[in-house]
């Protein structure tokens, strides 16, 4: 793998993401172990928006490579209050770190920031438009339960909104996998996702059910309604608690159907189904740590 930014899954290609992959397996394989790989590393941590698991698993993730982290904090508590910009918020960080995780509630914030700095910048999630590391964890989790090719995967809820989805479609455009997207109309795929996966040759179709498609599955990944995007309460209304599921929908589906969900979950997926053999979006968020750290030293390394 060869970048110096991860902004876009659009930059991973198949040889990346299976390096990534390679790597994270031998990390999660010996994770007891301290890996010590990068004594001394600094990871900045600016999360303009809320997060649990990306920030918490970058953040051991650093600290299982024998580095540390700085944290920019909350926005409030940051001077982000007092009107600093991002390009200037970023400069100032790259002094105190050797590569910057950001989340930011603007598209393109990430790639912004790139330019404005010389260390790794890792886009933690851009508003409604990318978050690749999640997509690499994805894709882990995947692997592990059925293989990367002729797999069939349904993604289902908010996909307009949903950045892991944007990125998760990108990135399995790279296999030979069937994608079936299953949204209420008004929460179709950006037409720009569905350009881009068309130009990538990949094999989509769309659906407003999943009681069709779902016996075709292999992987059901399921999202929730990105309620915080929605310009208007009311549009948010007329479609939350729809594409619910629970342990008597799945029972149609193929006994090793894996249902995944990046998180939080609010109401989507039934707590029953936790005690399933389809759940994996535990273990799904667990994989994390071992992408992450892959995924830092691999950056770093390329940095030199
Ligand atoms: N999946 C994900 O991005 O979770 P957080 O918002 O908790 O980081």
């Amino acid at each position: 793998m060869r970048h110096d930014h991860l902004i876009s899954a659009a930059q991973l290609s198949r040889s990346d993401i299976e390096t990534v992959l390679d790597r994270a397996g031998e990390v999660a394989n010996d994770l007891g172990a301290s890996r010590d790989s990068h004594p001394g590393l600094v990871l900045g941590l600016c999360f303009f928006e809320p997060s649990t698991r990306t920030k918490m698993s970058f953040d051991a993730a650093a600290k299982r490579l024998g580095g540390s982290t700085i944290d920019m904090g909350s926005v409030e508590s940051s001077s982000v209050t007092k009107g600093e910009s991002l390009a200037d918020t970023v400069r100032v960080i790259e002094g105190y770190a050797d590569a910057i995780v950001l989340r930011h509630p603007s598209e393109g914030a990430a790639k912004l920031a790139s330019e404005f700095v010389h260390v790794p910048v890792i886009n933690a999630g851009d508003g409604a438009g990318q978050h690749p590391s999640q997509t690499l964890l994805d894709l882990y989790t995947i692997r592990e339960e059925h293989g990367l090719d002729d797999l069939t995967v349904g993604i289902m809820g908010d996909l307009k909104y949903g950045r892991t989805v944007h990125s998760l479609a990108s990135a399995l455009a790279n296999f030979e996998v069937r994608q079936h997207f299953i949204s209420p109309e008004s929460l179709r795929l950006p037409r720009s996702v569905r350009f881009d996966l068309h130009e990538a040759g990949a094999q989509v179709r769309e659906h407003t059910d999943l009681e069709p498609v779902l016996s075709e599955l292999d992987v059901l990944y399921v999202t929730r309604i990105q309620r915080e995007r929605f310009p208007d309460e009311t549009e948010y209304r007329a479609v939350a608690g729809e594409y619910q599921i629970d342990a008597e929908t799945l029972a149609a589906g193929p006994d090793d159907l894996t249902v995944m969900h990046p998180l939080p979950r609010v109401d989507e997926i039934a707590p029953d189904v936790d005690e399933t053999d389809h759940a994996s979006y535990f273990q799904q968020a667990h994989n994390g740590v071992p992408v992450r750290m892959a995924l830092l030293e691999m950056l770093l390394e390329n940095h030199g």
